[in-house]
């Protein structure tokens, strides 16, 4: 994806950063999810006492996109760090999110994180091979 591109969803992940709410672990990430459309839709992670209840934020973002209608999309930027700093490291996305990921994205789709100055951008691809897939189930 062009760097103009990628940086614009890393703001908008930035931005949704703001709206972790993580008491628990302290660590704040946000996320901007791109439908093929052009439309992007944001997430921030959210923890629960429980700790299992946590959702991060890149299946907010994924599920709030799809309960809108969406069902192509091409790319997600992901930033995260502890609440307060900066996120100058990147932050891949856990196996849980790949997986749901890969329900709705093909192998290209595109996911951009932040190493400092450097934008880093991998496929789905390389980050989930061999996922488990419907054509499993028969
Ligand atoms: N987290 C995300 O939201 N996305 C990631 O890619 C990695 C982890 C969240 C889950 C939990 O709220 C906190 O970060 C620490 O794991």
């Amino acid at each position: 994806m062009d760097r103009k591109k990628a940086v614009e969803l890393l703001n908008k992940a930035k931005e949704a950063r703001n709206g972790a709410y993580a008491p628990y672990s302290n660590f704040y990430v946000g996320a901007a999810l791109l439908c093929s459309d052009g439309e992007i839709y944001t997430g921030a992670n959210v923890e629960n006492v429980s700790y299992g209840g946590a959702i991060c934020a890149e299946r907010v973002a994924i599920t709030n996109a799809v309960a809108h209608g969406h069902r192509s999309f091409e790319a997600i930027a992901i930033v995260g760090a502890p609440k307060g700093q900066a996120p100058t490291h990147t932050c891949v996305p856990c196996g849980f999110c790949r997986q749901v990921m890969s329900e709705f994205c093909a192998s290209d789709f595109k996911i951009i994180l932040a190493d400092g100055n450097d934008i880093k951008e991998y496929t789905l691809g390389e980050l989930l091979p061999h996922a488990f897939s419907s054509d499993m189930l028969n």
